[in-house]
């Protein structure tokens, strides 16, 4: 059985990727599914929390169990939302793929062809809303992140992980290395847990489910009491 040791506390989580429109018909987006983050929601649901799933666009995916979920479309979006519903939790955690940049302008109709050269995409630079929260958290809230790094080494992730851990404030950041066939749409991931306080520990390959709960047994001791 699984314990229920999240039981009585507030948990929201985000999940998907966001969509950065560029027309009524396009946008820019990423290939974030959703899984990773639906798994963290159902298993804290699974042990006692009462969750909050944020979730962008992603693959067709059901409502896990007794979560709460709320669909956002863009970053800006995203933002919002995570800011509203994050206030009374214990925990958040942010498995969103956002995007770090938006068009800059929104064309309100469809962008047409025409026989000149494409116009080059100009993008503005979207809010860091795990930075933004971690910022505005209430006393005791834990904030966890997520870091999507590329690497040819195992060293060079890890290396992004420790930078990104130490731009963002977060207390814990699990870093899984993407790339062809890893993390992003998979059923499965890896990765390394960070903590703000300098540890370091491998998550063996596994389903999301596991890894789901490996955060979440990283978390309970960070809990207050
Ligand atoms: O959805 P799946 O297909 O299951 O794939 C899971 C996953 C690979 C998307 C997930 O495990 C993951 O790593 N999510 C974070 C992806 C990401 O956007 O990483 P990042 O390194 O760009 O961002 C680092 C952290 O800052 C993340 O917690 C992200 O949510 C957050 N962020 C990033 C940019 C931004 N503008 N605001 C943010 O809050």
């Amino acid at each position: 059985a699984l314990p229920r040791d999240l039981e009585g506390r507030r948990v929201v989580v985000s999940a998907g990727g966001t969509r950065e429109a560029l027309d009524p018909v396009r946008y820019l987006g990423n290939r974030s599914s959703g899984k990773q983050g639906y798994a963290l929601a159902r298993v804290a649901a699974q042990r006692g929390a009462e969750v909050t799933l944020v979730a962008g666009h992603t693959a067709d995916l059901a409502d896990p169990a007794g979560v709460r979920v709320v669909r956002v479309g863009s970053a800006i979006e995203l933002r919002d939302a995570m800011h509203a519903e994050s206030r009374e939790a214990d925990v958040v955690v942010m498995a969103a793929a956002v995007a770090d940049f938006r068009p800059l302008a929104l064309s309100s109709s469809k962008i047409k062809k025409g026989d000149r050269e494409p116009e080059p995409i100009r993008l503005a630079v979207n809010p860091d809303i795990l930075v933004e929260l971690v910022k505005a958290r209430p006393t005791g809230q834990v904030v966890v992140g997520f870091a999507a790094e590329t690497g040819d080494e195992t060293g060079d992730v890890l290396h992004h992980g420790r930078a990104k851990l130490a731009r963002k404030g977060c207390d814990l950041l699990v870093v899984n290395a993407v790339g062809d066939g890893l993390a992003f749409e998979v059923e499965d991931n890896a990765g390394w847990l960070l903590t703000a306080g300098g540890d370091e520990h491998p998550i063996p390959h596994g389903s999301k489910s596991r890894l789901a709960a490996t955060v979440w047994d990283a978390i309970g001791p960070l809990l207050r009491t």
